[in-house]
């Protein structure tokens, strides 16, 4: 066994954000950029020798390559054990899944997520600990202090694993096994929802369902899982083929970027349900005929109507959302007196509320749902509970809403991004706003009046961790909100995200577009923070 040592010197750039390291494949391509991440987030870990690590990705461009060097690091760093998804490939719910399953030490995934792919594109690693989740602030930050003082690398000097043919070999002292992507994945799914009333509702002869996986990770799940034993027609799940570019596309599943799906779900006669998802497999997109769900109203639906699915018909511990998600689950889980948590934005901090039996679903405004059956939003799971409650429920996605609405009162809300603005002036206008905090409190703009101006600060409830800074929240004595806070995942310039949310009790005024009923809101954000003039954009790159 060859296991050579090799010296480098640090990358001052490799600080993980919201959701891992992430940056251009050009980045990534530099020598020793990878491997030093991958021995930092070695070096920072207790009492992996022997163990099981759980390897996969999204299958973007450099995924291969990836997994090869991870897997002969692996070896001479004296893993016991890889699990590694058939030709490298596993979303981030089935990594999540296959780590809680298997008892594996941690995972890596492969992916910048919802960012482009190919040679120009993104590309990024994220560390998942062994209940399955996103590795907490502590673990990231031991990675990042790693990185800076980094000196040298283990290799093994092998050749390539074959990575295309399921089943078990050596790598030196350490075993290789190639897994089913899909398998394990799929078995937990079918543990938590009414297969044989989805498969049903799929065959009657009449719903039309359209899955769009926008040629990233959740084609291989999708086609097994509604096509094959669903028994949904060939064709439902659309661009299946993971490709390394994603077909030159942007795997995000919202309104902009999904706009193939958009069209087919817009048009006369269409579908009854359509759906999409991100480049890793955990986001998702719900839309009606005719008709887009808000993800902050998805979670609030799901949470209302969980006692129709079999895995979660004995009720819910309780809900979390992140903090610019809208608070129309908090009202769900008022009426159904349970615990309701606002984290800040970021997967991780839901892992604390889901290992204490604290929550049971969670969601983000940022097309993330998910629960406690693993420790990541999972975009299928979202996809096959909607189709759960619409088989027993048997009325449209739209009416479903509507009398949500009607019974809680609609939370409006929106979301305008800002995209690739100077870094600088980004700053500079986030700097602007915290400078007129202190004094907005007792101010009016028409007829809002501000009751609170802060930084959104969270106290763990499990642990007692602290976080700062996630967010500047401007709310009105009404209730609504507008919040303000720059991207954790973008790679080129900032990202600037503006999120805005009223309620609305009176049914009459629920047929408004949003933008209509926030339009005072929206302008009430830009006079108090000037994105025109700071971003020098006259209107969003994209609007949810
Ligand atoms: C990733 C994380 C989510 C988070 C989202 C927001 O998808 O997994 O938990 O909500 O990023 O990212 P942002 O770009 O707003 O920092
Ligand atoms: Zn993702």
């Amino acid at each position: 066994m060859n296991i050579q040592t090799i010296s480098t010197q640090p990358f001052a750039d490799q600080k993980p954000g919201t959701s891992g390291l992430r940056k251009s494949v050009p980045t990534f391509q530099q020598p020793n950029y990878l491997a030093n991440f991958i021995q930092s987030i070695f070096d920072s870990l207790d009492g992996y020798q022997g163990q099981t690590l759980v390897l996969g990705g999204d299958g973007r461009y450099y995924n291969r390559e990836a997994v090869q060097l991870i897997l002969k690091m692996a070896a001479a760093n004296g893993w016991g054990r890889v699990k590694v998804g058939h030709h490298g490939i596993l979303s981030t719910p089935a990594t999540s899944c296959v780590i809680r399953k298997y008892k594996a030490f941690g995972g890596i995934i492969l992916s910048a997520s919802h960012n482009p792919g190919g040679p120009n594109g993104d590309f990024g690693v994220k560390y998942n600990i062994e209940n399955g989740g996103p590795a907490p602030e502590k673990v990231t930050e031991a990675i990042f202090a790693r990185t800076k003082e980094i000196t040298e690398y283990k290799l093994l000097d092998a050749s390539d694993v074959d990575i295309d043919t399921l089943g078990e070999s050596k790598l030196g002292g350490m075993v290789v096994e190639v897994i089913d992507s899909v398998a394990d994945y799929q078995e937990l799914m079918e543990s938590l929802f009414d297969f044989d009333r989805i498969r049903a509702l799929l065959t009657n002869g009449s719903f039309r369902l359209c899955v769009d996986a926008m040629h990233a990770v959740t084609g291989p799940y999708a086609h097994a899982i509604f096509e094959q034993q669903l028994g949904a027609p060939a064709g439902t799940v659309r661009s299946g083929t993971p490709l390394e570019d994603f077909g030159g596309g942007h795997p995000d599943p919202n309104l902009t970027y999904a706009h193939d799906l958009v069209e087919i779900m817009f048009k006369e006669d269409a579908p009854d349900f359509g759906a999409a998802f991100d480049g890793d497999g955990d986001r998702n997109m719900i839309l009606g005929r005719n008709f887009f769900v808000n993800p902050s109203d998805s979670l609030a639906l799901l949470a209302a109507n969980a006692h129709l699915v079999p895995g979660y018909k004995d009720g819910l511990a309780g809900v979390a959302r992140s903090m610019p998600t809208s608070a129309a689950a908090d009202r769900v889980a008022q009426r159904l007196g349970i615990g309701c948590y606002e984290t800040p934005t970021g997967w991780k901090f839901f892992g604390n509320l889901l290992d204490a039996g604290k929550a049971t679903l969670c969601g983000e405004e940022s097309f993330g749902t998910g629960s406690n059956h693993i420790r990541e939003k999972d975009g299928i799971w979202a996809v096959l509970f909607w189709l759960n409650i619409l088989a027993v429920r048997q009325q449209p996605v739209e009416q479903i809403v509507r009398e949500h609405w009607q019974m809680f009162g609609r939370n409006f809300y929106s979301r305008h991004d800002y995209e690739e603005v100077a870094s600088d002036r980004a700053k500079a206008l986030v700097d602007h706003v915290q400078a007129q905090m202190p004094t907005l409190p007792g101010k009016t703009f028409g007829s809002y009046t501000v009751e609170y101006a802060d930084n959104f600060i969270y106290t763990d409830p499990v642990d007692g961790s602290v976080s700062q800074n996630q967010g500047i929240r401007i709310g009105f004595t009404d209730g609504s909100r507008l919040i303000l806070r720059l991207s954790g995942t973008g790679t080129k310039g900032a990202t600037l995200r503006l999120y805005l949310e009223s309620y609305e009790p009176n049914i009459a005024k629920h047929t408004l577009d949003p933008q209509v009923a926030l339009g005072d809101l929206i302008a009430i954000a830009e006079e108090i923070a000037q994105i025109k003039e700071y971003t020098g954009m006259d209107k969003p790159t994209v609007i949810t």
